[in-house]
């Protein structure tokens, strides 16, 4: 038998609950580590790898989702491949937990649609960069047009910003999950074959 502080641990079969629950907890919630997970995409055979933040979660779908300037680098990214993996780490319950699976960008659909409506005004701006991000600057800059750098969020146009605006959705299949303990750390892997999971306790 495995105790944490909170949660005993016993059975395979807990564990994935353990962590539904806690990304349940990170949609949304500022304060909580699993609302920064880290996102790695490949770009050719380089991977690349960026903190996001954690928009959805569904253990019923196997989704994770972010939201994301369309013109980011990563985008291009999953369309060229889209097998990606996610890092989330709690560091209070020592708990870290990798995920792999395939990514759709979603831009004009309904799925986008629904998620712009979650988008508080003051986040929109983050769409309105003129100049695509990753490109190059001469100087330090947001890339934001002069009137809306030094006003109020409320003066922008959300048509131009919602056509920034994309939605990364992943499908995972696997899931690591590691617990460190001062008494002997604890793994265990999942794979999702369609409605079919296949789980085991590993060595750490
Ligand atoms: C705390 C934090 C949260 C972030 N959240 C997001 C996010 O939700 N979506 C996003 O596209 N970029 C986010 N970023 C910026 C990315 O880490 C990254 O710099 C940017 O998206 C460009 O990535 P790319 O060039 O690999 O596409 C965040 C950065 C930090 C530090």
């Amino acid at each position: 038998m495995i105790f944490g502080k909170k949660q005993p641990i016993s059975k395979l079969e807990d564990v994935l609950p353990s962590c539904w629950k806690l990304l349940h907890q990170g949609v949304g919630n500022f304060r909580h580590p699993f609302y920064r997970p880290v996102l790695t995409t490949m770009d050719g055979n380089k991977p690349e790898v960026r903190t996001v933040i954690l928009r959805g979660f569904s253990e019923t779908d196997r989704t994770l989702i972010c939201h994301c300037d369309v013109r980011t680098p990563k985008v291009s990214q999953i369309r060229d491949n889209p097998r990606v993996s996610w890092l989330f780490y709690h560091p209070e319950k020592w708990i870290q937990l990798r995920f792999s699976g395939t990514a759709w960008v979603h831009t004009d659909d309904e799925t986008a649609g629904s998620q712009w409506k979650k988008v508080r005004q003051t986040s929109r701006i983050n769409y309105c960069a003129e100049i695509p991000p990753g490109l190059p600057a001469e100087k330090p800059t947001s890339g934001l047009p002069d009137f809306l750098r030094d006003t109020t969020s409320k003066l922008f146009d959300n048509t131009k910003a919602r056509k920034n605006f994309a939605v990364i959705v992943c499908r995972f299949d696997e899931m690591d999950w590691l617990w460190l303990k001062l008494t002997g750390h604890c793994r265990a892997k999942f794979h999702w074959e369609d409605h079919r999971i296949n789980a085991s306790w590993v060595i750490p």
